[in-house]
């Protein structure tokens, strides 16, 4: 795990629009994973990067789903340019990040790849390479990583400084989502995990998941580590059919609907997420 110094993004932010006084050194690299598939990861993470890149932060989301990933889906991007590309030569990772709706740069993946359903060594180090070599421009990368506890999802999210778990409050995300919990502190040393919880149907309903997953972790995982695992709750994201009517027509929620609840809400975890970063 990476604890780099981040003095540098103690400077207060500008105003959107306006550049960083002090950009910081190197990018905060989060990872947006889940246990169970279809909770909003990809949703969330491209809103969320949109959400940054209008406070006035420098924001790339690499499709870290190496064999199964749908960003370019989810964006309407066409590029032919892909991480597997740069991987194999083909391509400089240069011409691999395109510009994408919402004012952030992306780094599509392929999709239907076998050869990523595992990760051989030489694909480790290609994309350990390619976030070392992106992290100097930006302020933040995001990891949109596959559900579960895969090898491919694992290792993406080996290299974040930051891990945010995406659950919802049904009972087989929120067993997942601990399972998910569970293997990143056990086998990654991980002592901080980010929760949102997506699609909620409540107010307060985050908190309610968020207290049942840290009493599960407190009685089954926490006694066998040498420090507890915090749960820190970034907040919520109501369940709106906006959000699936832009995904329907492959549009950013931020961009043609900012007003709408679900909107609001990821704006709101993404002044969390910068918050968090000067504190
Ligand atoms: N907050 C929400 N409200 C309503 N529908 C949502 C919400 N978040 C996600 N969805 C629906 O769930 C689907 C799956 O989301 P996606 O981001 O692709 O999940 P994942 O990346 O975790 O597999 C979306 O296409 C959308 O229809
Ligand atoms: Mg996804």
């Amino acid at each position: 795990m990476k604890a780099a110094s981040r003095t540098a993004a103690a400077a207060p932010k500008p105003a959107r629009g306006q550049p960083r006084s002090a950009p910081a050194a190197r990018a905060r690299i989060t990872a947006v994973t889940s246990g169970k598939g279809g909770v909003g990861k990809t949703f969330i993470t491209a809103n969320l990067a949109a959400a940054l890149a209008r406070q006035g932060e420098r924001v790339l989301v690499l499709d870290a789903d190496l064999g199964l990933a749908n960003l370019d889906v989810l964006l309407n991007l066409a590029s032919t340019v892909t991480l597997h590309q740069v991987f194999t030569g083909a391509a400089t990772l240069a011409d691999a990040i395109v510009p994408a709706p919402g004012g952030f740069a992306a780094l599509l993946a392929g999709s239907g790849m076998v050869e990523y359903s595992r990760m051989t060594p030489e694909v480790r180090q290609q994309l350990q390479q390619v976030i070392e070599a992106v992290a100097p421009h930006y302020d933040h990368v995001l990891l949109d990583s596959g559900a579960g506890i895969s090898d491919v999802v694992l290792y993406a999210v080996s290299l974040a400084d930051e891990v945010l778990v995406v659950a919802t409050p049904e009972p087989t995300s929120m067993t997942d989502a601990y399972a998910t919990i569970k293997v990143l502190a056990t086998s990654q040393g991980r002592r901080r995990v980010q929760l949102v919880v997506n699609q909620a149907r409540r107010l307060g309903e985050a908190r309610a998941v968020h207290q049942q997953l840290q009493q599960v972790v407190d009685r089954f995982v926490n006694p066998g580590l040498p420090a507890p695992v915090r749960l820190e709750l970034l907040g919520q994201v109501p369940l709106d059919i906006a959000v699936r009517d832009t995904v329907l027509r492959r549009q950013l929620l931020l961009d043609v609907l900012p007003g709408t609840a679900a909107a609001l809400a990821v704006v709101e975890l993404a002044a969390k997420l910068v918050a968090a970063e000067i504190a």
